[in-house]
């Protein structure tokens, strides 16, 4: 079946959402009819917060806009996105060290699907430093990070660290 047109993937990790993703699926609900946020179920990376935590999460923070959808995905991503029709893969670039993996990424992506266009986003400046990863670690050393995550996220955080303690 062809693709619908405007619809959009937005795939990753989320582990956890951070402004910087917040920022490129506002960005993407502007420019696309709908924009599927599709969180990655991968059982080997040993994620933070399990895929229904991250899917409940982005749900919260998203929950007032009626063009943004949360679901899971598991194999490959162009199969993701060819079942539901997507026309779109978003991907943010926040740096020039991002853009030799989000190359790859992408050829390889067209290789498989040469259908499915690979739309790169930039996030506004004050994000360009943010990643999941340096989130997870600046918490879990103590650190301040709100500002950089949605409340919700930063609420889960800290109950994370409260049972963590026990
Ligand atoms: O948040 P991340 O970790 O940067 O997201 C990476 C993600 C989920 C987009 C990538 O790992 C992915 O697409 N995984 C699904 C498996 C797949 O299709 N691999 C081939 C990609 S070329």
């Amino acid at each position: 079946m062809p693709p619908t047109g405007r619809l959009a993937v937005f795939p990753g990790s989320f582990d956890p959402l951070t402004n910087g993703h917040v920022d490129i699926i506002l960005r993407s609900a502007h420019l696309f009819e709908r924009i599927v946020v599709a969180v990655l179920v991968n059982a080997e990376k040993k994620p933070l917060f399990s895929a229904d935590e991250r899917v409940g999460m982005i749900r919260e923070v998203f929950r007032e806009y009626p063009n943004v959808e949360v679901d899971t995905f598991d194999g490959l991503l162009v199969e993701y996105a060819r079942h539901r029709r997507a026309s779109a893969i978003v991907r943010g670039l926040r740096a020039v060290s991002d853009f030799e993996y989000e190359f790859q990424m992408a050829l390889m992506n067209r290789h498989l699907e040469p259908t499915l266009e690979t739309v790169f986003m930039m996030p506004a400046e004050q994000y360009t430093y943010l990643s999941s990863r340096l989130i997870k670690e600046v918490f879990q050393l103590g650190g301040a990070v709100s500002g950089l995550v949605p409340p919700v996220v930063e609420r889960r955080l800290k109950e994370k660290a409260v049972v963590g303690s026990r």
